[in-house]
């Protein structure tokens, strides 16, 4: 009997301490967030544009492939984050008549978060500069 109370004591004792790592490691997830960057990296968006002002490289692959990237540093000159959201969700189209590339598969509180993020980049980086930039990522990959 004693010796089942004990083992029953141990693993309450256990059950706890599990339950106090998780409920931890939960608040520092939430605490530390996800941001716009990491989201604009996770889903992919690298594969066709870069944010050389945030030191956002695009995908090697793309650039072996001769892809054409377009960097996102200044877009928040011409684009809010409204705007964005409904671009990404495909809902609307550009100047030129054509919607975007993908649809945004994520969740609504990511989109919100890169889109926030995407709208308070102002710094339009000169094309030859950003040509220099691919052409010396391309080399140091090769
Ligand atoms: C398969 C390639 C591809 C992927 C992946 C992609 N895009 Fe795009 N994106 C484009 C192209 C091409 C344009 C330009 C469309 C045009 O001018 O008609 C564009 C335009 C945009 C624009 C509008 C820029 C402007 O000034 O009008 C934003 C914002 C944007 N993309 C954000 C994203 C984000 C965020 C992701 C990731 C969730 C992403 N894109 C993934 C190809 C892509």
């Amino acid at each position: 009997m004693a010796f089942i109370l004990k083992r029953n004591k141990k693993s309450y004792s256990l059950t706890i301490f599990i339950f106090c790592v998780s409920f931890f490691l939960l608040l520092i997830k939430n605490l530390m967030g996800d941001d716009g960057k990491n989201i604009f990296m996770r889903e992919n968006c690298t594969k066709c544009h870069s944010i050389k002002a945030e030191g956002v490289e695009p995908q090697k692959e793309s650039l072996l492939k001769g892809k054409k990237i377009i960097d996102h540093s200044g877009v928040g000159i011409r684009r809010d984050s409204e705007w964005i959201q409904k671009w990404l969700k495909k809902e609307i189209e550009n100047e030129k008549g054509r919607k975007h590339k993908v649809k945004w598969k994520g969740n609504n509180e990511d989109l919100k978060i890169l889109a926030e993020f995407l709208s308070n980049l102002r710094r339009e980086i000169p094309e030859d500069e950003l040509k220099k930039w691919y052409q010396d990522l391309l080399n140091s990959s090769r």
